[in-house]
């Protein structure tokens, strides 16, 4: 049975932007953050406090989140991989925050230079500090369907990180086809074995949609009593670990898709469609999704 309501939890400013390879400046964001909080968006990654030799895009996290006009009711959580990126977030005021873990050894010490074990240890003390600042954590597992060094991803191995994300404190486990290579049976495998080890209620589905199977994975979810999905206006972003890979998949193309289907998500897909053409036109393109351009303004 579908859900009557979804949460969308926005990942365009920190996810999209991450991967664009231009840079944006810090009022553009931040005139993006307050469209899509507009647009009724209560959950918006806005910025991640990580190395910024590694991710220059995000450089400007503490700019970003220090500028925005926080509104009442609204989430405005930021990623951080260590404990220097949770000073950072902190003393820019952030109240929520995402740590991020893989289910391939090879991905995490691409991406954070260490082994799944070493960034499990390397959350305990920044869990910690967001407990004493009284803030939630979210955790990430990536390559959930795949991995761009690996290959397959067993899903017991994506159960087992999830597991230990959600043991550790974080509320809800946000479940990355990073590389947007998963289709409805693996997605549909991989969340059977990791709901037996976290409530569903715990769980979020964050889909690429470098494939373009994006929907149909989500809609797979949806199916099987996954109630967060991941998006990301425009469907900003890209994955510098995968060819030719597209980013995220877009928030408008979701909302088309949950609406047309009686289910509520609170977001006003007309005033998301404004947002997505005007961060597009800041990047010099238009909007990747197909509903952007349907509905374009
Ligand atoms: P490292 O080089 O191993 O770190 O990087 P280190 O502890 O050895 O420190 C090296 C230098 O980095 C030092 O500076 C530190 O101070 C500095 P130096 O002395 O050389 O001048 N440093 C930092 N600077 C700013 N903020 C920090 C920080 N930490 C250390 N937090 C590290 C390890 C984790 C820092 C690095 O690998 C990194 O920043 N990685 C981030 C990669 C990233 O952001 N990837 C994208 C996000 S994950 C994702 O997109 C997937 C997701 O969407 C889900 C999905 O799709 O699956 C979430
Ligand atoms: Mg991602």
């Amino acid at each position: 049975m579908l859900p009557s309501i979804v949460k969308i939890y926005e990942v365009g400013p920190r996810d999209g932007l991450q991967n664009e390879k231009q840079l944006v400046p810090a009022d553009v964001k931040i005139t993006l953050i307050e469209k899509l909080a507009d647009a009724g968006l209560r959950h918006i990654e806005s910025a991640s406090f990580v190395s910024p030799k590694w991710v220059p895009q995000m450089a400007d996290a503490a700019a970003v989140m220090t500028g925005i006009k926080r509104r009442e009711g609204v989430s405005y959580p930021a990623l951080v991989p260590n404990e220097k990126g949770m000073a950072g977030a902190l003393a820019s005021g952030v109240g929520e925050v995402a740590v991020f873990a893989a289910a391939s050894e090879s991905f995490s010490s691409k991406n954070i230079n260490c082994s799944i074990a070493e960034s499990l240890q390397r959350f305990v003390p920044v869990i910690e500090m967001a407990r004493g600042a009284g803030i939630a954590v979210r955790g990430y597992v990536s390559c959930v369907a795949g991995c761009p060094y690996e290959g397959a991803v067993a899903p017991d191995a994506v159960a087992d990180v999830a597991r230990s994300l959600y043991d550790m404190g974080c509320y809800e486990i946000s479940l990355g086809d990073t590389i947007g290579v998963g289709t409805p049976n693996i997605i549909g495998d991989m969340l059977r074995a990791v709901s037996e080890k976290v409530p569903l209620s715990a769980l979020a589905l964050h889909c690429h949609d470098t494939y373009g199977q994006a929907l149909v994975n989500i809609y797979k979810g949806l199916e099987m009593g996954i109630g967060v999905i991941d998006s990301s206006v425009a469907g900003l972003g890209g994955c510098p670990y995968a060819k030719g890979a597209s980013g995220n998949v877009a928030t408008e193309d979701v909302l088309y898709m949950l609406h047309g289907m009686g289910i509520e998500t609170g977001v006003d897909i007309k005033k998301l469609i404004d947002a997505a053409w005007y961060i597009a036109g800041h990047l010099d393109r238009k909007p990747s999704s197909k509903v952007a351009h349907a509905l374009a303004p």
